[in-house]
């Protein structure tokens, strides 16, 4: 709350120095997110299990009465005011961050819902950029909710997961699946969403950890999705799915369990793709098994199928390289970790863990050490609170 304030009151001034104003500027706050487990199902038709954080992105928007767009981001000083309009919505390169904010206002339009107005924008993430805690995903729910609240579009949170995924795929061309949208959208306090990503349904289940912390380490390999191999994985999937819809009538990869897959895989005419849907199948079916623990209590199965997890992403998938393999392997090895993955898109980015609380400090010293020592650079460490949806401040 006090953190929020100080962001608040920073964000403000900032925005008065920039844009010169500060009457009718209003300030919003949306989460990024973490992925407990459920990793590259959500394109699949499978489960997920993500969380929204306290940390995230804080937003200063005021409305203009033209249709110019000003945008700011205290993140990227040195790129200044960026300047366009409601004329302009077309991604380019030279837009950078940009292209997220517009991507939405665009989706907006697409969606039948013209933007009146124009707007000046600031903004200031405390997520890493780029460390797959789902900045851009974020930033896209924000202007979402920013624009819901400014002209009153009849959306819920869940189209507006919906409408920053359609700018992701459709504008900024990644492919992704749903899960990061969602998570933050529909993010709640203390809580995990087991999503079922096949026809949206969904559950929250209480995260409760007793003397334990989740702790993320950022790998600082810097990922961007639309330069990784991730669309790579995803037509790995759709190819291996219609090999097996020759066998075997099913909708998505996540229709099939352990049994089913390993009756039909030979089906799929390529290793490589046979191990692609081989963690996409499994890991589905972890998630379900993980949530299931977690709701009895059994903190140290869900850590169990979260190692599981990794193994899968880093043989099957290979979706992990060297910094998270690192990372991973090396939380293994401390005395007081529950369970340690890679987390998000993999090929960089971040991994999470479940730490007991006396094991918090010895785990990121001595994995940083380790790190630090074989990749030659540092990790970041961030103790994480799960926290809710967005929100105006
Ligand atoms: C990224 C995508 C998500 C999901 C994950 C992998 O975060 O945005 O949709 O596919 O990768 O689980």
């Amino acid at each position: 709350m006090k953190e929020e304030m100080t962001m608040k009151n920073t964000i403000l001034k900032k925005f008065t120095e920039v844009f010169g104003e500060k009457e009718g500027v209003k300030t919003y706050f949306a989460p990024g997110r973490v992925n407990l487990i459920g990793e590259h199902t959500d394109y699949n038709g499978g489960h997920v299990f993500p969380c929204a954080l306290t940390i995230g992105t804080y937003g200063a928007a005021r409305r203009r009465t033209d249709n110019k767009l000003r945008f700011y981001s205290m993140n990227f000083e040195k790129l200044g005011v960026i300047s366009s309009s409601l004329e302009e919505l077309e991604p380019s390169k030279e837009a950078g961050w940009t292209n997220y904010p517009k991507g939405v206002m665009w989706a907006f339009g697409e969606k039948g819902m013209q933007i009146p107005f124009g707007m000046d924008l600031m903004l200031y993430g405390n997520i890493p950029n780029g460390s797959g805690l789902s900045s851009s995903a974020s930033v896209e729910v924000l202007t979402g909710y920013i624009l819901r609240d400014f002209f009153g579009f009849q959306v819920s949170n869940q189209d507006l997961a919906l409408i920053g995924q359609y700018a992701e795929n459709n504008f900024n061309k990644v492919n992704c699946g749903i899960m990061d949208q969602f998570a933050i959208a529909m993010g709640k306090k203390e809580h995990a969403i087991f999503l079922d990503t096949a026809d949206l349904s969904f559950e929250y289940a209480p995260i409760v950890l007793e003397g334990a912390k989740i702790v993320i380490a950022s790998s600082n390999k810097k990922r961007g999705l639309g330069d990784s191999k991730y669309n790579e994985r995803r037509s790995e999937c759709e190819t291996a799915l219609a090999e097996l819809q020759q066998e075997v009538q099913i909708g998505a990869l996540g229709d099939l369990n352990e049994e089913t897959f390993e009756r039909y895989q030979s089906a799929i005419k390529d290793d490589v793709r046979r191990k692609r849907a081989k963690h996409a199948v499994y890991e589905n079916q972890r998630t379900i098994r993980a949530v299931e623990a977690l709701k009895a209590n059994n903190v140290a199965l869900f850590g169990q199928l979260m190692n599981d997890s990794h193994v899968s992403l880093r043989d099957d998938y290979e979706v992990t390289g060297i910094e998270l393999d690192t990372l991973v392997e090396g939380a293994w090895k401390v005395d007081g970790v529950i369970g340690s993955r890679m987390t998000g898109a993999g090929f960089g980015g971040c991994t999470v863990s479940i730490v007991k609380d006396e094991a918090i400090d010895t785990f990121i010293e001595k994995v940083g050490s380790a790190y630090k020592e074989k990749i030659g650079y540092a990790a970041d460490f961030y103790v994480v609170e799960v926290g809710d949806g967005p929100v105006t401040l």
